[in-house]
């Protein structure tokens, strides 16, 4: 082109060309779910209540059976343990054995801390996924976990292979809100 000549204007290909590149990235960016999970953390030697967010998006499943729908890859796991919890059972002041998934898949967990107001309630089912990272060696004094449904608790513990817990970023203090969650 000529210095000084003037613009053309865009070509109708090229308008078009442009719009739908448009289209398909907001259509990438609508698909694109994150998993929030609240975690027991750690930070300055005292566990915390965090909401995180799994960094890696859901796919797309190519698996058998569940072909073309969301999946979400939660790392390498090592280790799984079912555990059933009696009706009113106090778990007591506790670090977490390993950095750990814990999926509720029924009854009912309170968790809270020896030296905040902060608090996790946990409902067994759908929205049960936690992770539980707050190990002796980041924090002191660990949390406490209680069980208070009258009927039992049951979960399975999922250790993290070497205690790595997924890349996450933190969205913010505190149990992940249920409009977090809800968008599955
Ligand atoms: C988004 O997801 C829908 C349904 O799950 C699918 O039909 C569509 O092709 C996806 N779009 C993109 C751009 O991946
Ligand atoms: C597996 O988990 C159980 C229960 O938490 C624990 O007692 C055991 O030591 C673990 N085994 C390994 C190999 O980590
Ligand atoms: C996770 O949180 C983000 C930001 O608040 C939200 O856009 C997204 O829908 C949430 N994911 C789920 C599965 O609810």
């Amino acid at each position: 082109m000529v210095a000084g000549a003037r613009t053309k204007p865009a070509p109708l290909f090229w308008v078009v060309a442009v719009l739908f590149q448009f289209m398909s990235l907001a259509a990438v960016a609508q698909n694109t779910t994150h998993l929030n999970i609240t975690a027991i953390g750690a930070a300055g030697g005292r566990s915390t209540i965090e909401c995180w967010q799994i960094t890696r998006p859901f796919d797309t499943s190519t698996d058998p059976g569940t072909a073309g729908t969301k999946a979400q890859q939660l790392g390498d796991t090592t280790n799984l343990t079912l555990t059933i919890l009696p009706p009113k059972f106090d778990g007591g002041l506790h670090n977490a054995p390993a950095v750990q998934y814990v999926a509720f898949t029924s009854g009912l967990a309170v968790v809270t801390l020896p030296d905040s107001d902060e608090k996790a309630t946990i409902r067994g089912g759908k929205y049960g996924l936690i992770i539980a990272a707050d190990i002796a060696a980041v924090s002191k004094k660990g949390h406490i976990t209680r069980y208070p449904s009258g009927s039992t608790t049951t979960a399975l513990q999922i250790r993290m292979k070497d205690n790595i817990p997924p890349a996450h970023s933190i969205l913010h203090k505190g149990a992940c809100r249920q409009d977090e969650l809800v968008g599955l």
